[in-house]
């Protein structure tokens, strides 16, 4: 079998953790969903937050999206490059996607945002990417000279610290995702992170389908019989299993942060420099998340085939939106760093607490294959 791309830690403890949690017989939300978004409030030091999850990251998103008023006609920018979630979410609740376009970093390029706001700008949403983040101060000047909320994507950068401040704790609301293959997973989950009780309690109920006081009864494991809808809704709880995957997976946050930072030391050590790649500058407040490499000279393809055919899975994050039929129609001309980084990029396989073995035969092999590719690359 090839090395995944994506390979979540489930050690014994998890496991137990899952089995318990069954044997407790409370499947829906409960205790567990409370702990959960406890222990992201004190992992992440979110002080003053309000922590709310949900039962998948674009729900996540979703609701946020709902929290900040975000209506029929409203123009949301975000950039082309960018999970589907996001897109789909701007959709959903009848708003109107505005591709931006992005810097070195790969996030949203500040330099090039306000151009994008118009009268019916509302939100920007700012996605970090792999092991990169956002300009998020220069982002929020903007915003705030234009009255805009900013909704943070933080799906890819959980636990990391952006100019001494913790992820999620400086975002008018933040969300993160524990998809399967997030560096924390609850099989499926999301959370969003907001600034005040009113926003939670909103949150509280559209996760419920609008019911209002079920969270809080739930929270003990047990079912509100009356309660009143308030709101419209979505079936975005959060189940006590998945919670309780989540939380043995924070337990592990330390081993799961130091041994993916220590790869992406490895790859960027031992990875030769050369010009046909370009690596990821790992920034060490980070807690990695997908390693990528930028692939040049329309070598890609190529590269792709040779790590699969010496056992190593690759893949690609991401395909832009305006590739995507239903967003063809959107304005894309100007979106010249995403189009070229996007016949480059290449995910490699990261894992937590990867195999040294993986480790070295993943950099033997792309060193193998630039030796291979080099004199083709001089000769153009
Ligand atoms: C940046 C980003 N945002 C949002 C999502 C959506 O999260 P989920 O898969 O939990 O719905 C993802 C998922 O991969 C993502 O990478």
């Amino acid at each position: 079998m090839n090395i995944p791309v994506f390979k979540p830690l489930i050690d014994k403890k998890t496991i137990k953790a899952a089995v318990k949690s069954l044997e407790v017989g409370w499947l829906g939300m409960g205790k567990s969903v409370d702990e959960f978004e406890k222990k992201i409030k004190s992992i992440c030091k979110l002080r003053n937050k309000y922590v709310v999850s949900v039962n998948t990251g674009y729900s996540a998103i979703h609701t946020a999206l709902i929290l900040m008023n975000i209506k029929k006609g409203d123009e949301v920018i975000t950039p082309a490059f960018n999970n589907i979630a996001d897109l789909q979410s701007i959709i959903s609740v009848g708003g109107r996607i505005v591709f931006a376009d992005i810097d070195k970093s790969l996030c949203l390029d500040p330099l090039k945002l306000e151009k994008l706001i118009t009268k019916k700008t509302k939100a920007i949403i700012v996605c970090d990417y792999g092991m990169g983040i956002a300009n998020h101060n220069q982002i929020k000047l903007i915003a705030n000279k234009y009255k805009l909320r900013v909704l943070h994507d933080a799906a890819h950068s959980f636990g990391s610290v952006y100019k001494k401040k913790m992820i999620g704790s400086f975002s008018d609301i933040a969300m993160f995702s524990f998809d399967p293959v997030k560096t924390i997973t609850a099989i499926d989950g999301g959370a969003i992170i907001v600034n005040t009780k009113k926003e939670r309690d909103l949150a509280h109920k559209i996760r419920l389908m609008g019911m209002g006081q079920s969270s809080n009864v739930m929270y003990k494991n047990k079912r509100a019989w009356t309660y009143d809808v308030e709101t419209h809704g979505y079936r975005y709880h959060l189940a006590n299993l998945h919670a309780a995957i989540g939380i043995s997976q924070i337990n592990d946050f330390r081993l799961i942060k130091k041994t993916r930072i220590n790869t992406v030391k490895y790859f960027n050590k031992n990875i030769e420099n050369n010009p046909i790649f370009e690596k990821p500058i790992l920034n060490t407040k980070i807690v990695p998340f997908i390693y990528h490499l930028r692939v040049k000279n329309n070598l890609r393809e190529k590269f792709m085939k040779y790590l699969s055919q010496n056992g190593i899975d690759t893949g690609i994050h991401w395909q832009p939106g305006n590739k995507f039929k239903l967003f063809k129609k959107l304005k894309s001309d100007h979106l010249t760093e995403t189009n070229k980084v996007a016949n480059e990029i290449v995910t490699i396989p990261l894992h937590s607490n990867m195999k040294l073995q993986d480790q070295k035969k993943i950099t033997k092999t792309i060193n193998s294959f630039f030796k291979i590719n080099i004199k083709k690359f001089n000769q153009h």
